[in-house]
């Protein structure tokens, strides 16, 4: 067995090469050097489970920790939100007026830093709103700024994320405070809180849709990292491996890891069978990680959905659903959202939906799934 395995099958651990993301990447940064005025200045990661929407607040974290920024990451559990974030941005604005350095590296050829110097956040203010004012003036003079990111935005409470956007709505965009926003969520998010009239601050964010790669970007998140220790590359098996991978980020790094796992000399290469044992071990893991888990909380009627999907070999049409499962096309839409939801299927045209997840439809073909009821 190969030591050292560069590959990371595990949920919010970044890959060993970040695959496919590079155009957004670049708009991020063009949106960190322009300013609060720059359209991706506040953006949201909408994406099913595995795609690497925590990857990339990971990565904007990065990129804005380079330019010397500050930042403040939270996750969206169902309450505690503001809280949350009050106390870690206190803590920042706290830190940036007792730390000299903080204060000196700030200081500009004008002089204006030294106005820190009899500011005192002790007596600050203390709602949220007020902290990232305060802690947005400050980092403005030094020609810095401030990255807030939620991860797991859908799974916050739906007034929590309004009263965030409404403070960021004013800090950001109308006082032009350098405090810039990124959020992850999984698709269900748009149903419950875009549509509502009071989250305007989310429907402005940027949205980028994190989802499948393409092959060429599936192929180099396999590749690169192998090839860095490997002396060959079996070709015509990674295009394989690139297949069963379907340009599901999360499926590439099963792939990678037990492919990895079964070489036995990197020296030697990467051969057919390494590819083979590395391909089946992960279908049969993300059936047992990612498939099952979400099956098993499934009503039968969405189980009967997905099982009338199997009868197509590509794509399904929810009018062939319905009539598989003996039931109007509106029942039919009802279940499409709530399986979208789990990230069971995805919505592919106008009444076309897919299966989320790769061998989905192979999983779920083996369950005994009785499509119109008995
Ligand atoms: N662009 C990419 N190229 C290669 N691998 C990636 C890429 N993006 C993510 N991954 C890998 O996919 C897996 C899932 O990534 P991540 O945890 O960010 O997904 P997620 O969308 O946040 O999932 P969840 O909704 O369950 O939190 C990780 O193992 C990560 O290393
Ligand atoms: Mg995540």
């Amino acid at each position: 067995m190969a030591k050292n395995n560069p590959f990371s099958p595990t949920f919010g651990t970044s890959p060993p090469a970040l695959a496919g993301r590079d155009a957004i990447l670049e708009d991020l940064d063009e949106a960190f050097e322009t300013g609060p005025s720059h359209p991706d200045y506040t953006v949201l990661f909408i994406g099913i489970r595995g795609t690497g929407k925590t990857v990339m607040l990971n990565a904007a974290e990065d990129m804005v920790r380079k330019r010397g920024w500050l930042v403040v990451a939270e996750q969206g559990n169902p309450s505690g939100l503001i809280e949350r974030l009050r106390d870690g941005a206190a803590r920042l604005l706290a830190e940036f007026d007792s730390e000299p350095s903080r204060r000196v590296s700030g200081l500009q050829a004008d002089g204006v830093g030294i106005a820190f110097e009899h500011r005192s956040s002790s007596q600050g203010p203390q709602d949220l709103r007020s902290i990232l004012g305060s802690l947005g003036d400050r980092l403005a003079q030094t020609g810095s700024g401030l990255l807030i990111t939620v991860d797991e935005l859908h799974a916050a409470d739906v007034g929590e994320v309004r009263e965030l956007g409404g403070i960021l709505q004013h800090v950001t965009r109308r006082e032009g405070r350098p405090i810039a926003f990124a959020g992850a969520a999984l698709p269900y998010i748009e149903d419950e809180l875009l549509q509502g009239q009071l989250a305007t601050f989310l429907q402005r964010c940027s949205r980028y849709d994190i989802g499948p790669l393409d092959a060429a970007a599936t192929r180099n998140a396999l590749e690169i990292p192998m090839s860095r220790s490997a002396a060959t590359i079996e070709d015509h098996a990674l295009g394989r491996a690139v297949e069963a991978a379907n340009g599901y980020p999360f499926m590439v790094q099963l792939i990678g890891f037990y492919t990895w796992k079964a070489v036995h000399d990197p020296a030697a290469g990467i051969n057919d069978a390494d590819f083979t044992v590395g391909i089946n071990r992960a279908e049969s893991r993300i059936g047992r990680l990612v498939i099952a888990p979400t099956w098993n909380e499934l009503s039968n009627t969405d189980r009967r959905f997905l099982a009338a999907m199997t009868e197509d070999t590509g794509d399904s049409t929810l009018d062939a659903i319905a009539q598989r499962m003996g039931v109007s096309t509106n029942y039919a839409h009802v279940y499409r959202r709530r399986l979208e939801r789990a990230g069971m299927i995805v919505t592919t045209a106008r009444n076309t939906v897919a299966f989320g997840y790769p061998t989905a439809r192979a999983w779920v073909s083996q369950r005994t799934v009785q499509v119109p009821p008995q």
